[in-house]
Order: C-alpha cells, then sequence, then structure tokens
C-alpha cells in the first residue's frame, strides 16, 4: 500500500506520521516545493520508527511527482493554513490554483488512486477535484466531517463528564464555521441518548463550541490546527487501506441524495477499498433539513468563486 502525502506542512507530516505508527502502509511518499523540507520530515519521522515501532517506509521528495507513481491513495493537504480570523473560504484564491495543479499531477503518475482532500475550503476544493480530473465520484473524498465529529465528541464529553471513550456523534454538513450540522438529537453517551442528560442549552453551547472549533485553535495556535485534522485524514487512509466498511461523514459529490445536486458536502459514507461505497441518506427532521440546506447554499457560493 503506498501512500502519498502533497504538503509537508503541519497537517501533512501529522498525517504521515499517525499513517506510520498505524503500520498499515508500505510506503509514505511525502511531497512539497520547498526544497528540502519534505526530505527532512520524511527523515526526523523515520528516525523515530524504533522508537514507535512501524516499519512503514517514508519518503520526501521537492516537487518530483514521478516519485508519487503507482500510489494507492493520494492526499492533498497543500496550500496556505487559515490565520486567527480568517474563515476557511477566503483561502479559496490561493488554494485553488494549487489544489488544481496538485490533483492533476497526482493523478497523472497514479491513475487508479483514491484521492482525499484536506486543503481549505475543504467542500469547495473537493468539487473543483472533481471538475479538474474526472475521477468517478467514488475516489474523490473531502476530509472535514471526521475531524469536526471529533470536536463535536470532545465538546460533549466535556459537557457530560464522561471518558471520549463513552461518546458518539456526528457532524455533517459543510465543513466551515457556519455550516457545519452536529446532530446532537444522535449523539449518544454509551448508547443512550445525550438528551437525557444534557439540557437544550448545554447542547446548543456543544454545537456553537464545534462549528467554531478549527477558529478557536487557530487564534489559539496562530495557524491551522493539525494534530486532529492529520489523526483524522489517517482513519479515512485506513479505512480505504485495510477494506474497513468504516463510516464516516465525508464530503462527497451528491446527485440528489439529500435533496442536493452538484454539490460537494459533509455527508455519511462507508469507506473500503473503493474509497466511498456507499452514501447513507439518514431520516433527518425539518429543523435539521433547513440546517443541511442552509450550509448546502454556504458551500454553493463558495463554489461560485471557482474560475473552473
Ligand atoms: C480545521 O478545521 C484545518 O479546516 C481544518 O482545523
Amino acid at each position: 500500500m503506498k501512500i502519498t502525502i502533497v504538503g509537508a506542512g503541519a497537517v501533512g507530516a501529522s498525517c504521515a506520521e499517525y499513517i506510520a505508527i498505524k503500520n498499515f502502509a508500505s510506503e509514505v511518499v511525502i511531497l512539497d516545493i520547498k526544497e528540502g523540507y519534505a526530505e527532512g520530515k520524511a527523515m526526523d519521522l523515520m528516525q523515530t520508527a524504533s522508537l514507535n515501532g512501524f516499519d512503514t517506509k517514508i519518503v520526501g521528495v521537492t516537487n518530483d511527482y514521478s516519485k508519487t507513481a503507482n500510489s494507492n491513495i493520494v492526499i492533498i493537504t497543500s496550500g496556505i493554513p487559515r490565520k486567527p480570523g480568517m474563515t476557511r473560504e477566503e483561502l479559496i484564491g490561493i488554494n485553488a490554483g494549487i489544489v488544481k495543479m496538485v490533483s492533476s499531477s497526482l493523478i497523472e503518475h497514479s491513475p487508479e488512486a483514491i484521492m482525499i482532500v484536506v486543503s481549505n475550503p475543504m467542500d469547495t476544493m473537493t468539487y473543483l477535484v472533481h471538475k479538474t480530473t474526472g475521477l468517478p465520484k467514488n475516489r474523490i473524498i473531502g476530509m472535514g466531517g471526521a475531524l469536526d465529529s471529533a470536536r463535536f465528541k470532545y465538546r460533549l464529553a466535556e459537557a457530560l463528564g464522561a471518558p471520549i471513550s463513552d461518546v458518539d456523534g456526528m457532524v455533517i454538513g459543510g465543513h466551515s464555521d457556519v455550516g457545519m450540522v452536529p446532530l446532537t438529537r444522535m449523539a449518544t453517551r454509551n448508547s443512550i441518548p445525550v438528551t437525557k442528560f444534557l439540557s437544550e442549552e448545554r447542547l446548543t453551547q456543544v454545537m456553537e463550541d464545534t462549528k467554531v472549533g478549527g477558529g478557536t485553535l487557530t487564534k489559539l495556535l496562530g495557524t491551522s490546527a493539525w494534530y486532529a485534522p492529520g489523526a483524522a485524514v489517517s482513519g479515512l487512509a485506513q479505512a480505504i487501506a485495510c477494506d474497513q466498511k468504516k463510516m464516516f461523514p465525508c464530503s462527497t459529490l451528491l446527485e440528489g441524495e439529500y435533496g442536493l445536486n452538484d454539490i460537494c458536502i459533509g455527508v455519511p459514507v462507508i469507506l473500503g477499498k473503493n474509497g466511498i461505497e456507499e452514501i447513507v441518506e439518514l431520516e433527518l427532521t425539518d429543523a435539521e433539513k433547513e440546517h443541511m440546506l442552509r450550509s448546502s447554499e454556504g458551500v454553493r457560493k463558495t463554489n461560485g468563486l471557482l474560475e473552473i
């Protein structure tokens, strides 16, 4: 199993580290345009192999896509991250050009690869990859909901005073500060609805803290987060590499599902060796449907800024 990660920044390098430690890939190639940067990150990570007990071979390359050839999974993390106070959507001007070039270069050398898109604004970048590469929809996966759901579970566990291992919950919709749809109605504490333990007011606070989870960290860190994004991507890659048939909320091209067409937005999908193997249609309440529709309108607005 060969996996390529474009972007040796914090998210890409964290993703490489988590993939290596999980030991399900034979080779991870990290590519960056900055001379020597990917090589340095790869070497530093390889020097943890004996300490972290993995056999994955991590290689760094500077802008040489031939070294990514025949990858099974390719992951795009390249582009600029947010600064404090910025929205993800404000990154489109620079990141769209990068993602267009990177996705084309990756598929030229790995025409059968499954592509995971991380760069922001992620739903729009995922849509751009569809337009740029023409890959079948099952092989283009946007990573946002897996991260947002992890933040949702963190906030739920905090509110419940419970261990995160007791908590489950999912966030669908756009990966944006205003567009996320945390499904509080379906969230559970060890199979019991969290609504039994938390007031509507407290759940509303959990939802709001979840939506701005990325922005909160950007304010604290001065840049976008990287540990949880990297871990979320590694979970998607593992589900594909190990054919786990695991469910995640991912940004995927909708063609009528959830009443939406010609848009990439976060919905529950089953991930396996063929990438997105099934889109799971949930029975949403009228309020959830309205929330999802408003979220899609925000994503469409950002898509409209693309010069495709
Ligand atoms: C985040 O929410 C980078 O969009 C990513 O942290």
